[in-house]
């Protein structure tokens, strides 16, 4: 992964380049979160603090448009994101019966990540490839005609490979493939 590029203060480039260039517009705190999660890949504690000395609002106002959009994060994803497709072609073949194996098994919500940071868990719409229903990616590999114990094994694969430290490439060397 590229680290953003920081300024002396450690604060991303482009997040801080967007708290000098704010003159009080309004409707600036939505770009501005976005520009924090862009460069930290979440919105931390400190980014909120800055954007509350820069613009004035009060960061319990802040925390409140976080919670509000559901775009926003507090915490850094996890070391590798499973999104489960939830279009129809994959929900008319269980998909919700999948999503309730990943959730069960990573002890998560959707949108969350795991406590020990390996992965964080989304719902998506259709990754197109219904073909392959029910589908998901985690990271940049899609997986399809899934079962339960498909899944499982799959997360048992991910967690071997994160416990090894064997780097981001995933647990398939494939770029697409079907784990029935
Ligand atoms: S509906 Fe799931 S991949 Fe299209």
């Amino acid at each position: 992964m590229i680290e953003p590029e920081e300024s002396a203060r450690g604060v991303p480039a482009a997040f801080e380049q967007m708290l000098w260039r704010y003159r009080g517009e309004p409707g600036m705190l939505i770009p501005l979160l976005q520009a924090a999660q862009e460069s930290y890949g979440y919105v931390p504690e400190s980014a909120i603090g800055q954007i509350s000395d820069v613009t004035g609002i009060p960061t319990a106002e802040i925390c409140g448009v976080i919670t509000f959009y559901k775009q926003f994060r507090t915490k850094p994803l996890g070391k590798h994101i499973i999104r489960l497709c939830k279009g129809t072609a994959c929900h008319v073949v269980g998909a919700e019966t999948i999503g309730q194996v990943i959730a069960d098994d990573l002890a998560v919500a959707p949108d969350e990540t795991t406590e020990d940071g390996v992965f964080t868990y989304m719902v998506v719409a259709c990754l197109g490839c219904c073909s392959l229903a029910p589908a998901l990616m985690i990271d940049d590999q899609t997986h399809g005609r899934l079962t339960p114990q498909s899944v499982r094994k799959l997360i048992r694969q991910y967690r071997r490979e994160a416990a090894k430290g064997a780097g981001n490439s995933g647990a398939n060397g494939g770029a697409r493939s079907a784990t029935a």
